[in-house]
């Protein structure tokens, strides 16, 4: 069994979770349970960013204690995670002392080595965005992201010698020893380690929420270099073994890859240690052609969506709108139409009715004999499939689940079925075989997307050692339907 270790970036918490960390952290969710089907045994790691001036000026103005504050958001995050059904490995909150602790070894370890020296900070400073800013970052003198003007700064820091592993890590990128996907993501970071970047800081000395240097205490740890760290924290660093770092994939949004292609692989060069094998990197969305944004009031929250798809419906809907590690818009207002043609009138249209007929009909007799016709066009789905996970691909490995029901669906309505199984047992039995055998793929093939329709099909199909086989064996066609064993599917999404 190989070792998978896969994360998300922490989330703010100085809001509610809303759809853009739900994409991501779904994205995770369905790559862990795809690696997890396929036999790896696979760490999912996802957490809250809980230090630093945005979060204490958020908490300052709900009235709250930052503790307090954190505590309550962090929570909001769990809950949605659980109402959207992620199964991470683990989450972690910059907050506890697990993560506090390791925070300061690695500090330490860095300043043994050599690779931070005291300096001061004179420019600008976007407390929305937790970053340094020059000029040349702002529009209308405003930061872009945030529509306000950065602070002017001058502080006492400790900072990185971040031009001591530039050419490393270009090698490294290059080499796709640390592999940044997709393309266009490697040739930013590429052009970005082309424009000379200056070291940065590494502590700050007027933010008091956060994690205190341990050799300066009147300085804490940058909110960035504080919430990174959190990757090998969460795996017991500074006791760290070759089993769980260095990480397989991290998945981040386009916004932050100069962190994690830049800074972070630098800080692990210079403690030592191993850099993340792949960075993969997914576009940001738009709702109806608009950034999602609390003034412009259209920001979806995944819980709503969950409450009106039910969870495997909105993990469906948010993963199906545009390809993975592009950018894309969000057309709210098309969900239910989405829903109802793909899953309400697809997917569950499609296994109700071939369930139904078996249950009303349990003298079928179904024979080892599938076409070899049949069982190519199966295998060739499997593979295209594998290859869509392979890359990444996740909107394409659901199109592809979409092209099996639409074949089903035609053989339902082509055969006739229900008058076919009147006329000719022998025939009917043979047509619906294949039928089943093509819904348990399905089955399989949404299991990562969508578990528990995933499990309520594979219950109707009576198949009960699924969690004990891997997609290996699953895709051997050695399963022969048992009619008598085959229940009608429960209603699996009901119509809008
Ligand atoms: N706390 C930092 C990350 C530290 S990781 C060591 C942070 N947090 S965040 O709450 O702002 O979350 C950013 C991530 O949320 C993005 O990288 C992206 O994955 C996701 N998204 C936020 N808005 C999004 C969209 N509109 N579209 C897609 N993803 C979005 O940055």
């Amino acid at each position: 069994m190989k070792n998978f270790y896969i994360t998300t970036p922490i989330y703010y918490v100085n809001s509610r979770p809303h759809i853009g960390h739900a994409y991501t952290t779904l994205s995770a969710d369905v790559i862990s349970r795809w690696r997890n089907i396929s036999g790896d045994d696979v760490f999912f790691l996802t957490g809250t960013d809980e230090h630093g001036a945005k979060i204490a000026e958020a908490a300052k103005k709900s009235n709250k204690d930052p503790k307090d504050f954190t505590d309550e958001v962090s929570l909001e995050f769990v809950e949605t995670w659980k109402n959207l059904g992620i199964e991470y490995s683990d989450f972690i909150r910059t907050t506890e002392s697990r993560h506090e602790k390791g925070v300061e070894s690695f500090m330490e370890l860095l300043k043994n080595t050599g690779a931070l020296y005291e300096g001061e900070y004179s420019g600008l400073y976007c407390t929305g965005c937790e970053k340094f800013m020059t000029e040349k970052d702002l529009v209308d003198n405003k930061c872009p992201d945030h529509n306000r003007e950065p602070e002017k700064v001058v502080e006492n820091n400790w900072f990185f010698k971040l031009s001591d592993y530039l050419k490393k890590i270009e090698i490294l990128i290059k080499e796709d020893k640390i592999k940044i996907c997709p393309d266009f993501a490697k040739k930013e970071t590429l052009g970005l380690l082309k424009q000379n970047l200056e070291d940065f800081s590494v502590s700050r000395e007027n933010v008091s929420w956060g994690i205190k240097l341990p050799w300066d205490q009147n300085q804490t740890v940058y909110v960035w270099v504080d919430a990174l760290l959190n990757y090998i924290t969460a795996r017991g660093f500074p006791s760290i073994s070759k089993d769980s770092w260095p990480a397989d994939l991290q998945i981040i949004g386009k916004d932050i890859l100069k962190f994690h292609a830049i800074y972070w692989p630098a800080m692990l060069l210079a403690a030592g240690l191993q850099t993340p094998r792949e960075i993969f990197v997914h576009g940001y969305f738009t709702i109806d052609g608009k950034k999602m944004s609390k003034t412009i009031g259209n920001v979806i929250d995944p819980n709503d969506l969950v409450k009106e798809y039910g969870r495997d419906g909105a993990r469906y809907l948010l993963l199906s709108q545009f390809p993975f590690g592009q950018d894309g818009d969000v057309k709210a207002e098309k969900f239910i139409d989405q829903y109802n043609s793909d899953l309400a009138n697809g997917l569950g249209n499609l296994v109700s009715r071939v369930t139904s007929i078996v249950s009303s009909n349990n003298d079928l007799i179904f024979l080892d004999d599938l076409s070899e016709s049949f069982c190519k066009d199966i295998r060739q789905s499997w593979e295209r499939y594998e290859s869509f996970f392979g890359s990444y691909a996740i909107e394409e490995a659901i199109k592809e689940i979409r092209a099996l029901i639409k074949k089903s669906d035609e053989e339902v309505e082509s055969f006739q079925i229900w008058d076919l199984v009147k006329k000719d047992k022998k025939r009917s039995s043979f047509v619906i075989h294949a039928l089943l055998e093509r819904i348990r793929v399905i089955a399989w093939m949404i299991s990562p997307f969508m578990p528990e329709t995933s499990e309520k099909i594979f219950l109707s199909l009576g198949i009960k050692n699924k969690s004990d086989i891997t997609i290996k064996e699953a895709k051997e066609l050695t399963w022969l339907p048992k009619s008598n064993e085959i229940k009608k599917c429960e209603l699996l999404f009901p119509r809008k």
